[in-house]
């Protein structure tokens, strides 16, 4: 499992406002990016010009990941095999170090929500979501990584708590888990859980890659706005997390309010030295070996 989802380094969601920055050259800072897939994707095999333009000359210098935020894996609508094409076409020209996208539903009667909706946490959905990830992956010749989503709903028929769910999924359709500790966070809060308990739930062999971002404080509830800076509490998640399982992939997203390359560097810059202090982690090929937090969890 970790075979595909090797220790990359740090690395940032590469948006437009940084292109300048890494059109001069990649910063030293940053080992890996990740870019939006749908917002290089060409419908009609046609290039998209300057944005694509960026991405290959970065390509040259660092990996690249590309992370989906429609694939509407948990939808009920049927695959959407026009999406799956122009994303294979991406993968071809980038070829990416891994390709990911959510636990979530974002279409109905094949009409965009744009917003990732979370699924009933229920036996059928469980199946459901898990035969369309095999066949995505299969479709697509690979493994993905599915990230967990900040939520404000639940549904009366939920039988699992979310981090069950999550693990259920990706132990059934063989997925790695893309980890993302603010979502983690914002969903503690609202939904009052203890986060802690969350990590200890899911299987971390499976854990290919984390996310860090802000959210906004509404004083009774959070949400998830990417527009500010990482908050301790996710500090001290990462911290937690990245020192019983050791090194692994991180970068930041940040989608608005987005700050001048050199402040979001010095939060980069955290990361680095959180992980000097982590150990390198081992690889663990036996996905039913116990995960190293419960074995360490009192
Ligand atoms: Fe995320």
């Amino acid at each position: 499992m970790m075979g595909d989802f090797p220790d990359l380094g740090v690395g940032v969601g590469l948006r437009t406002p940084h292109f300048a920055r890494f059109q001069r050259s990649v910063p030293s800072s940053i080992h890996w990016v990740e870019v939006i897939s749908e917002n290089y994707m060409s419908w009609n095999g046609e290039s998209l010009g300057p944005p694509c333009k960026t991405l290959n000359k970065v390509r040259e210098n660092v990996p690249v990941c590309l992370h989906g935020v429609s694939l509407s894996i948990g939808s009920t609508d049927p695959i959407n095999l026009k999406y799956l094409a122009a994303l294979q076409e991406l993968i071809k020209q980038i070829e990416p170090a891994w390709v990911s996208d959510h636990l979530c539903w974002t279409s109905v009667d094949g009409q965009n929500l744009h917003d990732l909706m979370p699924m009933p946490y229920t036996e059928e959905a469980l199946n459901w979501i898990a035969k369309r990830i095999l066949q995505t992956q299969e479709r697509l010749g690979r493994r993905l990584l599915i990230e967990n989503v900040s939520h404000y709903l639940q549904y009366e028929s939920s039988e699992l708590t979310e981090w069950e769910f999550l693990s259920e999924v990706s132990k059934r359709a063989d997925c790695g888990i893309l980890l993302d500790i603010n979502n983690v966070y914002v969903n503690s809060v609202n939904q009052n859980f203890d986060p802690l308990k969350y990590l200890h739930g899911i299987p971390w062999e499976r854990v290919g890659q984390i996310h860090l971002a802000g959210h906004t404080d509404m004083g009774e509830y959070l949400i998830d706005t990417h527009d500010a800076p990482i908050c301790p509490e996710v500090w001290n998640l990462y911290c937690y997390v990245t020192q019983h399982l050791g090194r692994v992939s991180t970068m930041i997203e940040r989608d608005a309010n987005i700050p001048a390359w050199e402040e979001l560097e010095t939060e980069l810059n955290q990361i680095h030295l959180i992980r000097e202090s982590c150990p390198i982690r081992q690889i663990q090929e036996d996905s039913s070996a116990k995960s190293p937090l419960l074995a360490k969890a009192v």
